[in-house]
């Protein structure tokens, strides 16, 4: 029978001692300008690109607004000592409210940055490639994780997407339709601490707005911020063709497929049936699993770069429960203390890439000189 992925684990047990805290992302530049008011309706005799001043550093949620498009229900001006307090919250977990005292933690067992990036992850913002991703996350240092980034979740207009809506139906579905909807789920089930205070929530909503996609982003090799400028104080189909050709340069939503753990996944068992690269594994496994496994993560199983870590996996590599990785990664783990373990989708970490892991898991489990 097919088993869920428990990234909601509905128990919530004992409280655990406070995890260590990871190190914080990047931070992103905070956004300068304000959203700016549509163009005017005739369309200007003078050079139109000066008219709104559109560099690459715009927000695309600027771009879009002004192509007509509504302002979503979560865009909130840019208040700069908000987004600190949202960041703070991010990778922290707590800040110093309007009551000047510092909140409670969200959640005693996790961080946001557990399983989430806040920095852009994809180089081509048109699909969610997780083979791409890791290219990516090597280049740049970055955690692979089971969580989508933050980085242009503004502009996004559902979450929760795919078979999280369609596996758990009502309980996801005021998150699948609202970005304060999914941090609010996201903090009590996956995060498995509290739902975000108010003043919290104004904070969060700041500090993602501070990442949304800016014009460099997008990949424009066809499209010309001049034009789209021009177009802005066009007519309506002109308004509209232009934030069609915007709104198609990157992805509405982060796609999730549930995928199943292969039958036979012993250690000498096809597995999915890949040949994999260890040394594609060994960044799954640096970027990934040790994100969270090792020495301050927020997983009390320590994993490390050992050969008896490597033997422990292979060995359990069998079994049909969470002990086996493979299992763990496509199910995740059930909650222990409020710490458990997500499952990642096959967007997240492919087929090939579990492959990739295991072969990487083989070559280090051997004894010294053999393979
Ligand atoms: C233990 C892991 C974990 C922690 C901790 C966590 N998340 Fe998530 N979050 C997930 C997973 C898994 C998803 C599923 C959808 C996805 O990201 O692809 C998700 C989804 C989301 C989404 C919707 C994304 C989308 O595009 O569908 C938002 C927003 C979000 N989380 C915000 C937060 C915030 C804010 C925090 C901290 C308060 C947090 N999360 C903590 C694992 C986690
Ligand atoms: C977002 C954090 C996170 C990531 C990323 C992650 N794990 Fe886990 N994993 C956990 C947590 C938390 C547990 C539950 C154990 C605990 O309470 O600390 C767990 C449990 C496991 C278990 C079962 C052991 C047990 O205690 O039940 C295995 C096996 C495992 N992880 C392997 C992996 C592998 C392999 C990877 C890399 C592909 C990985 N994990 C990535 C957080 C993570």
């Amino acid at each position: 029978m097919r088993r869920l992925p428990p990234f909601l684990p509905l128990l919530l047990l004992a409280a655990a001692p406070a995890a260590a805290e990871t190190l914080a992302p990047d931070a992103a530049p905070v956004a300068a300008d304000a959203p700016v008011e549509p163009g005017p309706a005739v369309r200007p005799t003078t050079a139109p690109a000066a008219a709104l001043g559109w560099t690459d550093q715009t927000p695309i949620a600027t771009i879009l607004q002004a192509l007509g498009a509504p302002a979503p229900a979560h865009a909130r001006p840019t208040d700069p000592a908000l987004v600190e307090t949202g960041r703070e919250i991010f990778t922290t977990g707590r800040a110093v409210g309007p009551d000047g005292k510092k909140a409670k933690k969200q959640s005693r067992a996790f961080e946001c940055t557990d399983c989430h990036n806040a920095v852009r992850e994809d180089p081509d913002l048109r699909a969610s490639d997780p083979a791409t991703r890791l290219d990516y996350a090597e280049a740049w240092g970055l955690s692979f994780l089971p969580g989508t980034t933050m980085y242009g979740q503004v502009d996004r207009s559902s979450w929760f997407n795919g078979d999280y809506v369609k596996k758990y139906g009502a309980l996801v579905e005021p998150a699948n339709n609202s970005l304060m909807e999914a941090i609010q789920l996201c903090s009590v089930e996956c995060s498995q601490g509290r739902a975000l205070s108010d003043w919290e929530m104004e904070a969060m909503l700041a500090f993602l707005g501070s990442l949304g996609l800016r014009w460099a982003d997008l990949d424009a090799a066809e499209l010309d911020l001049a034009q789209i400028e021009a177009a802005a104080s066009g007519t309506d189909e002109e308004r509209d063709a232009a934030r069609g050709s915007v709104q198609a340069a990157f992805l509405p939503a982060s796609p999730a497929t549930f995928v199943d753990e292969p039958e036979a996944h012993g250690k000498d068992e096809a597995g999915y049936g890949l040949t994999g690269d260890p040394a594609r594994g060994e960044a799954v496994y640096k970027r990934a699993c040790l994100h969270c496994h090792g020495r301050g993560g927020p997983s009390v199983y320590r994993l490390a770069d050992r050969r008896g870590r490597y033997r422990e996996l292979r060995q359990n590599q069998g079994k049909r429960d969470q002990w086996s990785y493979y299992v763990a990664v496509r199910h995740g783990t059930s909650p222990f203390s409020g710490r458990y373990m997500p499952g990642f989708t096959q967007e997240r970490l492919s087929d090939q890439q579990v492959e990739d892991l295991r072969a990487w898991i083989d070559q280090n489990a051997a004894p010294k000189g053999r393979r």
